[in-house]
């Protein structure tokens, strides 16, 4: 295992990442580990992280020096480069201007870590502080006109600091860097594959559940599908699955989730059909935070009287991601997101929590879901708000306005899977605005209702740009809707990026 001390830069997920797709597992972890908590987490190397300080902020993010005494290889990345200097009495350099972006270096001879790559090569920087003297056992191994010890390192004690980001793709022989450090200094082989994970993870889950039962909302998403196959795999029938159909879901949606889970995978699972209870608490609601508030409380309380239910379930399952445990401050990380995603269980209830995927990211939780069989079609879902169709019909929710969403929801989601684009759009989906216009069918006036297509391009969700569907499937997808859905006599397209506006329209 490579450990990465977290010093706060943007781009330390990264790193771990970066390793792991070498086949060798990482982890995340704040700088606040003590040299003995680090060994025994056992190491075979440590790689201290970027960070936005200055080494010489008075609050400025310190890592246990002792760290140092460990005989485990250091590699130090721009803050954490500059850390490794002082501690070794180097020089560092306090910035006045931040460097920021490409720049190019040149390598003196042989350095380990550059071992069969160009003597110039491009970096990428992002740093104000810099090394201005290397401390006396170390040498220079890399300069550029404005930062001329871009990388340095004293390899008899398996010591290396780069002044630029290798983890980041701009910088041309990063990867090759890290793979240098993780294979040839620190000795790693690469065994970390999605197989091995789903051995470890069995063997784990089986040792700590022992013969008692757990519990796990399912609702047909990505992570939760994963985790309750991974589960299932361990501990069969003592796993117990609680799906909500709250009836704003798509369509067929319910019914592919029990298919796959229910009849393929043989798992206990318990469908609680709730649309009407739900829907009558949305009655005559149009706002569209009241509606998910409405739709969060519900889905508690549902979630709770069927969890009442059951009978000696001593742990709750959930689809915690890394990105989850790292994004919320790691220490608070597990109480905000069990509060977050079942909120108030009775009290009586004292489930012990387990999150299987809480080391994965995204990407890796897919491959194990590919690997434990869940079919392409829920691992590679499109995201999915919790509160459904609710937010995507405009104002107050019908059952007839449902239906019109559903069904054209459906049509678009065909049609972008036959014209081969649904793993190029990152979401994509129907909305019903509250409006009415003329139209024309056959002979007859009409007076009937917008249909608006929102398909966007993104990473995370966060920003996102529209997607730019060729005309032809658009008109494709216009055709079948207004002629199969009734109700609705025009097409729009929403052409807005995010920001100004939402994905969602509510
Ligand atoms: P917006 O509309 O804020 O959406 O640009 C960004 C992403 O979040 C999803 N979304 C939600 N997901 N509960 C959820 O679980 C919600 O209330 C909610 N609102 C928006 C949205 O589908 C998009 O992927």
């Amino acid at each position: 295992m490579i450990l990465v001390l977290d010093f706060g830069s943007q781009y330390n997920q990264l790193i771990t990442r970066r390793i792991r797709e070498h086949g060798v597992y990482s982890e995340l972890h704040s700088h606040k580990l003590t040299a003995d908590e680090i060994r025994k987490m056992n190491p075979k190397g440590i790689i201290l992280s970027g960070g936005p300080h200055s080494v010489y902020d008075e609050n400025s993010f310190r890592c246990d020096e002792k760290i140092f005494d460990l005989d485990i290889p250091v590699m130090g990345i721009c803050y954490g480069m500059q850390l490794m200097a002082l501690h070794y009495d180097g020089k560092v350099a306090k910035a006045k201007n931040r460097e920021y972006g490409k720049a190019m270096i040149e390598l003196a001879d042989n350095p380990v870590l550059f071992r069969d790559t160009p003597k110039e090569q491009s970096v990428w920087m992002s740093h104000g502080d810099k090394v201005l003297e290397a401390p006396e056992t170390f040498r220079v191994d890399a300069t550029s006109p404005s930062t001329p010890i871009a990388a340095m390192s004293n390899p008899e004690e398996k010591l290396y600091g780069v002044q630029f980001h290798p983890e980041v793709r701009h910088s041309e022989y990063g990867n090759h860097l890290l793979k240098q450090f993780v294979f040839d200094v620190c000795d790693c082989t690469a065994t970390w594959t999605i197989e091995n994970y789903i051995d470890m993870e069995v063997d784990k889950l089986r040792e700590t559940v022992g013969d008692r039962k757990v519990l796990c909302a399912l609702s047909g998403g990505v992570d939760s599908s994963v985790v309750a196959a991974l589960i299932h795999k361990a501990i069969g029938d003592q796993l117990t699955c609680i799906f909500v159909d709250h009836g704003l879901l798509r369509k067929n949606e319910a019914d592919d989730v029990m298919k796959v889970f229910a009849d393929d995978f043989h798992m206990n699972i318990i469908k609680v059909d709730a649309s009407e209870r739900f829907l009558s608490k949305l009655e005559n609601v149009d706002d569209p935070e009241l509606k998910r508030k409405i739709i969060g409380n519900e889905f508690i309380y549902v979630f709770d009287d069927e969890a009442a239910k059951l009978r000696d379930i001593d742990f709750l399952a959930q689809g915690t991601l890394y990105t989850d445990v790292i994004e919320s401050g790691t220490e608070t990380a597990q109480t905000i997101k069990s509060h977050h995603n079942v909120g108030g269980l009775p009290e009586d209830m004292q489930f012990e929590l387990i999150e299987p995927l809480n080391t994965l990211f995204k990407d890796e939780v897919r491959e194990l879901g590919t690997q434990l069989g869940i079919p392409d079609r829920i691992v590679w879902r499109q995201p999915f708000p919790g509160p459904g169709l609710a937010i995507r019909v405009l104002g107050a929710i019908t059952e007839e306005k449902l239906s019109i969403v559903r069904e054209s929801d459906a049509i678009l989601r065909e049609e972008i899977a036959n014209a081969g684009l649904d793993r190029d759009i990152w979401q994509y989906f129907t909305v019903l605005p509250d409006i009415r216009s003329v139209g024309v069918m056959g002979d007859a006036r009409t007076y009937d209702y917008t249909i608006g297509i929102r398909a966007v391009t993104s990473i995370d969700g966060m920003t996102s740009d529209w997607a730019r569907i060729p005309w032809d499937v658009l008109e494709k997808i216009s055709t079948r809707i207004v002629n199969d859905v009734e109700h609705i006599n025009r097409v729009v397209y929403d052409i807005t990026s995010k920001p100004p506006a939402t994905i969602e329209w509510e």
